[in-house]
């Protein structure tokens, strides 16, 4: 019977991990330096976490003031975030691909600890909301760099990119 259920889950993690990166949390510190150093968030700013994992990032940027909505979409993981952010009303979680969703209206800053594969398609997603919204958002990258573009900051293992809003014939929204 454990086997049975231990491999379900093995099977289980094992497929998140073809749709997007799979589940490792920033570090704490890190995510501290970031989130004072690279962009001094505050209780102006909406962060959203772009595979949220277990809600490290949503907390800390609730701490700041901020609010904070996460996409995660692995449904143990997202319980797991909503769980440990129970006690905290700024922070959202849903369960969800994020390739799906519109970023909420409020937001100003993205945040993601994705993949190599997956960061220059993520850029071009922010920038569609960024257009939709006509407004620069703050896209902040953990370990990865998007390929072609020159980031605004970087500070450690972060990448910080200023999305301008698509002008003219570049706007497909
Ligand atoms: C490397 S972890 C980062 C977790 C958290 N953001 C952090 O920095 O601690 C990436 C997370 O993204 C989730 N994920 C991958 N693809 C996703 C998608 N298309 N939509 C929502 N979440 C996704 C994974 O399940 C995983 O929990």
């Amino acid at each position: 019977m454990w086997l049975l259920i231990g491999s379900g889950i093995i099977l289980f993690f094992g497929f998140m991990a073809f749709t997007g990166a799979p589940y490792v949390p920033s570090k704490r510190r890190d995510v501290r330096q970031a989130l004072s150093d690279l962009y001094r968030l505050d209780k102006k700013d909406t962060l959203v976490d772009i595979g949220a994992g277990d809600g490290i990032v949503l907390r800390e940027a609730s701490q700041r003031g901020a609010r904070a909505v996460g996409y995660e979409i692995n449904p143990i993981i997202a319980w797991i975030a909503m769980w440990l952010s129970r006690k905290d009303p700024r922070v959202t979680v849903k369960i969800g691909n994020f390739w799906r969703e519109s970023l909420p209206d409020s937001t100003t800053v993205v945040y993601t600890f994705g993949d190599d594969r997956d960061i220059k398609k993520m850029y071009a997603k922010v920038e569609r909301e960024a257009t939709r919204l006509q407004r620069t958002l703050v896209f902040i990258s953990y370990g990865f760099a998007v390929k072609g573009v020159v980031a605004k900051r970087q500070l450690g293992a972060y990448f910080r990119y200023d999305i301008t809003p698509l002008q003219g014939k570049d706007c497909t929204v």
